[in-house]
């Protein structure tokens, strides 16, 4: 379905990419390979344990069809969802309508390295598969984008295909390597928690996956 369009490795032929596979899609989510009715096991049981405190504010990155965006919010937090593709976006806005026992979610176009100043940063910040749609030239940029992001005493989710280090792959998705991690730490945040496993994943089985956790100082 997506085999035939152009990964491409600057931020115009991401978009484009991106554009046209949920273009193509028209409307049938399953025709989306990274996404699912709901959020990733290892999110929704984090937010079981950490629902929002005091109205607390969450940033779902690059948020794709929202199924991660709808789990924050229904576990409290006040979500701001942003995808580069106006066209996720538009679809997230019409594809979860009868939810009115949380707190809406905002689904707002925006790219990751130029977020609005007046969001501010927040105290739950979730990522899920955008680093590793990101090649190498872009995504330096994006582990520090989704640092800066967090707020001091805020939590980072981060959920990716893995694979080992100085190990070459030549088509997209481009999944992270373990030094690759460090850059959040490098951004001033620390490590709590780090988990790898093995997970389906589209049309391949026992894909290499890391969820893993941080804090702001
Ligand atoms: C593989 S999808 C993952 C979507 C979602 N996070 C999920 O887990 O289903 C990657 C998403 O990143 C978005 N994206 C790529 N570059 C971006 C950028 N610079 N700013 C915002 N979104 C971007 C794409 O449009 C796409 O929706």
């Amino acid at each position: 379905m997506i085999d035939d369009l152009i990964d491409g490795e600057t931020l115009e032929e991401r978009k484009a990419f991106f554009d046209a596979v949920y273009i193509r899609a028209d409307g049938d989510d399953n025709q989306v390979p990274w996404s699912g009715e709901d959020a990733k096991p290892e999110v929704l049981n984090w937010l079981e344990d950490n629902p929002a405190r005091n109205g607390a504010k969450a940033l779902d990155i690059a948020t794709g069809l929202g199924e991660h965006a709808q789990a924050l919010a229904r576990a409290g937090y006040k979500v701001t969802a942003f995808d580069l593709a106006d066209k996720a976006i538009a679809w997230a806005k019409t594809r979860f309508p009868n939810m009115p026992e949380h707190n809406p979610v905002t689904y707002v176009g925006a790219d990751l390295f130029n977020l609005p100043e007046e969001w501010g940063q927040f105290e739950l910040v979730h990522e899920c598969y955008t680093i590793q749609s990101l090649p190498d030239d872009l995504r330096i940029g994006a582990f520090k984008a989704i640092a800066d992001a967090v707020a001091s005493g805020g939590t980072l989710l981060v959920y990716a295909r893995i694979r080992p280090d100085g190990s070459d792959w030549d088509q997209a998705p481009w999944p992270v390597m373990p030094s690759e991690f460090l850059r959040f730490e490098e951004a001033g945040l620390i490590k709590v928690h780090e988990v790898d496993f093995l997970r389906d994943g589209g049309r391949r089985k026992d894909i290499p996956h890391r969820f893993a956790i941080y804090r702001k100082p």
